[in-house]
């Protein structure tokens, strides 16, 4: 059975606790989109283990990894990342790079950092990774991948496009420094070095071998459907696609290699950076949410913003991100809440119109007000908890409400970061 691991809101839903557990049963496991703007966090013989673009399946001995197609790559994290692995004796020999992944140049981060501090009102919030500028110039054809590295007539003609172009952009839009091809060729060797012991040139055979031989492939998705870049709540998003459609293109295999996506989200919903937020809590219970489920991101250290869980969006991931279940994380935050908010339905405030669809036009977004029903806590702590039927009556009739509302099965429930802290409520191991 080959599994997509998605993150059905606005990423941190945990999609790094399942893919590692799921990664236990793959054979293959493709990260598929992104770049280090995610965090992904995994909790293991009690260690915690950071990761960014490298595949959470690295844990395992014995597994390829894929830095896939669709992934932007920024070189001097990347080898941060590595070496971070290597010093904690991770065995990271069957990490694979796509030659057909994105690199992000200096330019891009520079542009990045640039566009934020100038943007005022139109902010985002981005990680600051260069993520948004490198996937322009992809769609522009102006970008650099991988595989140029190794080619030095290549990246001598694409530079010789490339540059002119960017360095006009560099200078007269952003007044930023510019960069000389031999500036960027010596760095480009320095990439080529770096990456030399994981690109895999053999990518296509590998991928067919492993659909010859039915092999279990696990897709991993970084930040979450919210986020989309065509779904999300644009502009306000990332700048790739996170839903379960993107596991193709971002991988190399087709809609036929998919039996199940999996949507990870968490009791409640978190959101970092700019945008529109219509269950967030900017109140004592948002703080108390923060407080117990740590919120604070991995990748950059900032605050998350918290709120209720919304239904409304959960429904649309649902149906964009193509999810088959959902692996809800971080209930466990709720064992000392006397009572729990689940939001059903928006209210727009203009005209008392009641939406239980989600209204794709964020603009509006400011206007709309959660519609809540009230669950009862359970007061218990579920941390230990390994079985469904154990789990508190309130805890699982909250389950299956959300079950009834988003019109598909819970198949994983977390109840706390470690890997063992994980009931199976349908077997999809
Ligand atoms: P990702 O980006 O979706 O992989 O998620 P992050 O790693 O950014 O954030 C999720 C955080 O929640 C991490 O610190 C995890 O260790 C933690 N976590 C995951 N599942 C659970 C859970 O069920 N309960 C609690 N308390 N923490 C969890
Ligand atoms: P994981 O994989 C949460 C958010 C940023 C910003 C917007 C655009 O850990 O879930 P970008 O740097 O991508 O151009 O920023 O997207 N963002 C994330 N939020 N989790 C992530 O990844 C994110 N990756 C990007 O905060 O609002
Ligand atoms: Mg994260």
């Amino acid at each position: 059975m080959n599994k997509v691991v998605v993150g059905a809101q606005w990423g941190d839903e945990g999609k790094a606790k399942i893919t590692d557990l799921l990664a236990q049963n793959a054979d293959l496991i493709i990260r598929y989109q992104g770049g280090c703007n995610a965090g992904h966090t995994v909790v293991a013989h009690n260690k915690t283990f950071k990761f960014h673009l490298i595949p959470s399946g690295i844990l395992y001995e014995g597994k390829t990894c894929f830095i896939g197609a669709g992934t932007v790559i920024l070189p001097e994290y990347f080898e941060e990342e590595i070496q971070g692995l290597i010093k904690e004796g991770i065995d990271v020999s069957g990490l694979k790079i796509n030659p057909l992944a994105s690199i992000t140049m200096p330019w891009h981060t520079e542009i990045d950092g640039y566009s934020e501090n100038t943007a005022g009102k139109g902010k985002i919030g981005t990680t600051k990774k260069g993520i948004g500028p490198t996937y322009t110039d992809k769609m522009a054809r102006i970008g650099l991948k991988i595989e140029d590295l190794y080619s030095e007539e290549a990246l001598s003609e694409k530079l010789d496009i490339i540059l002119p172009l960017k360095n006009k952009q560099l200078k007269e839009v952003y007044g930023l420094k510019t960069y000389t091809k031999e500036e960027v060729t010596a760095l480009c060797r320095k990439y080529a070095e770096i990456f030399k012991p994981y690109v895999c040139f053999e990518w296509q055979k590998v991928l067919e071998d492993a659909k010859r031989e039915g092999k279990a492939v696990l897709f991993e998705g970084a930040q979450g459907v919210m986020l989309d870049v065509d779904y999300g709540t644009y502009p306000f998003v990332t700048s790739s696609n996170p839903i379960g459609g993107g596991a193709c293109t971002g991988s190399g295999y087709g809609p036929k290699m998919i039996d199940e996506v999996i949507g990870v989200a968490k009791a409640y919903v978190t959101r970092v950076g700019e945008g529109p937020f219509v269950t967030e809590l900017k109140d004592e219970t948002g703080g108390k949410i923060r407080e117990i489920g740590h919120e604070y991101g991995v990748t950059t250290g900032r605050v998350r913003r918290c709120g209720w869980f919304d239904a409304v969006t959960m429904k649309y991931a649902v149906l964009v991100g193509g999810l088959t279940s959902v692996a809800l994380t971080k209930i466990d935050v709720f064992d000392t809440f006397d009572e729990i908010k689940l939001c059903t339905a928006y209210k727009d405030t203009r005209n008392g119109e009641i939406y239980t669809n989600y209204p794709t036009d964020v603009f509006c977004h400011k206007y709309l007000e959660p519609v809540y029903e009230t669950h009862k806590g359970w007061g218990v702590d579920v941390s230990g908890i390994r079985e469904y039927n154990n789990l508190p009556e309130n805890c699982k009739k909250y389950l299956s409400r959300l079950e009834e509302l988003l019109e598909v099965p819970i198949s994983i429930i977390s109840v706390g970061p470690d890997r063992e802290q994980t009931i199976f409520k349908i077997n999809i191991k």
